[in-house]
């Protein structure tokens, strides 16, 4: 009788781990809330892991970091909730952010759609520590992880007649209530920069903070920071993104065109129609301090304009 040894690594079929839930892996990992975990799942297949990743010491800080709880509890982001900043993370469980497409298309000579995991095997990440500052006057400063967003602008080789970049965030009004609860706002969230806003070196496509992934209330998986405009200008949990030759148009501008302008860069001496910018509230106590121009980034983006476009 042939008596087959099993070998040690060999495991009996019914031990091993179903092929659906070997495929979505980093899902169930995330949906059971072992977010630290995530970055770990590259390392055990022998990848580097992502998070936390490899400080960029250019980018410091005049105020202390702001504290994880507050920076990922106080949000933005009106596809979940318009009026509570504090209720978005408790809004956000049945948002779906992985499988993740984007696409970028338009005015370029490589268009390609990126699954969300080949795009954080593309380029190296770093971690920033940036200012953020929203035109409501709250304001933060975060340790985002990314890398420069004209790494993925040279990929796709913009032509010559691409002068704008547009965003466009994610439509998924079955997993987002506030888009349901609001159908009068021009939904999807959409954005737009420059090229050479989009070029400098500050602009930042982030998928993490606080060396993990994103949260879904901060726009997982993958969002654009800008930290010298006004936060609006950073798009959320983005599906497409398109090179075009027009000025684009943008979520807030069609929504109050006197109020929020294409390029809202910060500026303490231009006040909001109806409130003044000439100081902030840092979250989470809300103390005031003076706005700086450009939030602190004068030197980066000043010689991107004339002095007029605010
Ligand atoms: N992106 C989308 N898709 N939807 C939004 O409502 N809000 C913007 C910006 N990006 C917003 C968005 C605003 S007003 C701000 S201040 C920042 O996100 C807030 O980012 P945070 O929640 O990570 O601080």
């Amino acid at each position: 009788m042939l008596i087959r040894k099993r070998k040690g690594w060999e495991i009996p079929e019914r031990e091993a781990t179903p092929e659906s839930v070997y495929c979505r892996r980093r899902e169930i990992l995330l949906g059971a809330g072992f977010l630290g975990l995530e970055g770990l799942v590259p390392a055990a297949e022998g990848k580097r892991p992502l998070y936390p990743a490899k400080r960029n010491p250019e980018f410091t800080l005049d105020r202390p970091v702001t504290e994880e709880w507050a920076a990922t509890g106080y949000n933005n982001f009106y596809e979940f909730d318009p009026q509570d900043k504090q209720a978005v993370k408790d809004k956000v469980g049945s948002f779906v952010i992985s499988p993740w497409k984007m696409e970028v298309t338009g005015l370029v000579h490589k268009p390609k759609t990126f699954d969300l995991d080949d795009l954080l095997d593309m380029f190296p990440l770093e971690e920033r520590l940036y200012r953020m500052r929203c035109v409501e006057a709250w304001s933060m400063a975060a340790p985002w992880t990314g890398f420069p967003f004209s790494n993925l602008v040279k990929l796709v080789e913009p032509k010559a007649e691409a002068k704008y970049v547009r965003f466009w965030s994610a439509s998924k009004p079955k997993e987002m209530p506030g888009m349901r609860s609001t159908p009068w706002y021009p939904w999807p969230f959409f954005e737009g920069l420059r090229m050479d806003e989009a070029m400098n070196p500050l602009t930042m496509m982030v998928t993490g903070v606080y060396g993990k992934p994103l949260p879904k209330q901060n726009g997982a998986p993958v969002r654009i920071v800008t930290p010298w405009k006004y936060g609006y200008k950073s798009p959320k949990s983005i599906v497409k993104i398109e090179f075009v030759t027009k000025e684009p148009p943008t979520f807030w501008n069609k929504l109050q065109s006197s109020e929020y302008g294409f390029y809202s860069n910060v500026n303490p001496h231009k006040p909001h129609p109806r409130w003044s910018q000439a100081s902030e509230k840092v979250i989470p106590n809300m103390e005031r301090r003076p706005t700086l121009l450009y939030n602190g980034y004068e030197k980066y983006v000043a010689g991107l304009y004339n002095g007029k476009e605010f």
